[in-house]
Parts: structure tokens; sequence; C-alpha cells
């Protein structure tokens, strides 16, 4: 990975991936500025409740998480704190990737790693503020060359491939396809590049006119949260092309095939 300080966020949704095998020196201290000052800068419109903090660790052997994948070489992880509505789901998603985007753009991998930390060590002398507790962490630094075993992670997850466009947006009603022209393709081509727990890519949207509905399919726990990374790729080309919009939960938003749950519009007005 090269260190781009000039990349901009549509290069970096483009070529992130998550990185699992690190170089084993930790970040020095003007990187971990720059990486505070990205926290200090996200945020999301969706409200709920979301803390993220950095910190280090000394793993020596590397870290095992209680769901799968195997991380090596890192020192440096974020640790998030979620609230456990869907607000706060959805904001975690959308606001932690702009720490990940930002920290791509460093020149810094990363992965998010979302599990029960329950009895763990990562939030020993943390305070959390009511109602959230440490349910995602992700580890940051510098990429060293993969493992055979991180190889073998993405193979399984298949971490290369998205679904098809056409599987996931749809245009005024369940059945048609997106034209190729309309205003919100190239925002929705950078979602379908979000990374999602184990690549579910769990993420559906409906355009109409300057609206976007957004949908979602349950695969897992994190599904909410995936989708918030999924709205934060969206949003950030948005912005980068100079376009405004706003979120609202619309009650006129149009019912889904059955097992699609609504999640909130984007309007754009400019
Ligand atoms: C919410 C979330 C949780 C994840 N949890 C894990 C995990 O527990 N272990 C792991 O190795 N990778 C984890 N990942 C990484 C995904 O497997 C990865 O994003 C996906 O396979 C797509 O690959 P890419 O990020 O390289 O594009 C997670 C990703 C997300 C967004």
């Amino acid at each position: 990975m090269k260190n781009q300080n000039d990349m901009n966020i549509i290069e970096a949704m483009k070529e992130r991936r998550s990185v699992r095998t690190f170089d084993g020196k930790g970040l020095d201290s003007e990187q971990e500025a720059k990486l505070e000052k990205a926290i200090g800068e996200s945020g999301s419109p969706f409200g709920g409740n979301v803390s993220i903090f950095l910190r280090k660790f000394n793993l020596r052997e590397g870290y095992k998480p209680s769901t799968y994948g195997m991380i090596k070489g890192a020192e440096d992880f974020f640790l998030l704190g979620i609230g456990s509505d869907e607000a706060s789901a959805l904001s975690a998603g959308y606001r932690f990737e702009q720490v990940v985007l930002k920290a791509w753009q460093l020149g810094l991998g990363t992965c998010w790693i979302a599990a029960t930390f329950k009895g763990s060590d990562f939030d020993k002398g943390v305070e959390w503020p009511d109602g959230e507790e440490l349910k995602v962490i992700c580890p940051v630094g510098k990429a060293e060359k993969q493992s055979m075993k991180e190889k073998l992670t993405r193979l399984t997850l298949g971490s290369k491939n998205r679904k098809p466009f056409n599987d996931l947006f749809f245009y005024r009603d369940f059945q048609t396809a997106v034209p190729e022209d309309n205003r919100f393709r190239e925002a929705l081509e950078m979602l379908r590049l979000a990374p999602s727990s184990t690549n579910s890519q769990p993420w559906r949207a409906l355009v109409d006119g300057h609206t976007v509905h957004f949908y979602y399919k349950p695969k897992s726990a994190a599904s909410v949260l995936d989708t918030g990374i999924g709205i934060c790729h969206f949003h950030e080309t948005e912005k980068f092309y100079g376009h405004e919009g706003h979120f609202d939960k619309v009650s006129s938003a149009p019912v889904a095939p059955d097992d699609w749950k609504y999640l909130v519009s984007y309007q754009r007005s400019k």
C-alpha cells in the first residue's frame, strides 16, 4: 500500500481492502495524532450512541477474534462502544467508515471486527457512556505481505467480489434496473464496494427521482451496521461531487419484498 496523502476519497473507496497482517511496528505519534483528528471529525446524521477510542496493545502471538480471521503484527486498535438500538448501529457504521477511509488515505490498513468482546481485555479501564458496550474493534497500521491464513480467509469469504449492481439497487419499483445514466449511479456503485461482515452485503436501495430509499436484508447481527458503512460510501460520493441532501425516515417509503427492512431515505436537494 502506498502512502498517498493526495489520494481522494473515491480512490480510497475503490482501493481499500481489509488488512489482517501488519508490520509489527505500531503507529508513530504523528500517525496517532492524524487518526485522533479523523475520529474527532467523524460524525453521523442518524443519532444514537457511539464512542470511538484508539488504544495500544501488546499482542505478541497475534489475535484470533471470536468470529473469524487472524490479526497479526497489530499494536494499535480502534475500540467502538455502540448503543443497542438501530440508530446507534447505523451511526457506528456510517461514522467509523469515515475513519477507515481516512486511514487508507494515510497509507494505513484496517479490518473491522464485530463480535462479542465480553470477558476480553480490550476495553479494560475504558468507561463507556450509559447504554454503550464494546461491539467492534479494528486493528490499524502499515500492511505487511498477506499471510497464507489471510489469503485463505479472503478466498473463503470471496472478499474480492461484490454482488452485481442490478441485484442490489432498483428504480421506481423492485423489478426495474437503475438506468446507466441515473444521477445516483456512481454513489450506489461506491456503496456496492463497501466492506461488510463476512462480505454479506445486506444493503439494498430503491431510486425514485431525487430520492434513494435504503433497506437491508437481515443476514447477521451486524447487518444494520454494515448498511451504515455502505451509506457512508454513498454519501461521501455525493459530497465529493458537490451534491447536497439529507436523510430522513419517511412514512411513505415503498414497501419492499418481504424480507427487506426499511432504514432511511436520502433526498438530494442540489
Ligand atoms: C462489521 C464488520 C465486521 C467484520 N468482522 C470481521 C471479523 O470478525 N474477522 C475478520 O477477519 N474480518 C471481518 N470483517 C472484514 C470482512 O470480512 C471484509 O470487509 C469483507 O470480506 C470484504 O473484504 P474487504 O474489506 O477486503 O473488501 C468485518 C467487516 C465488517 C464491515
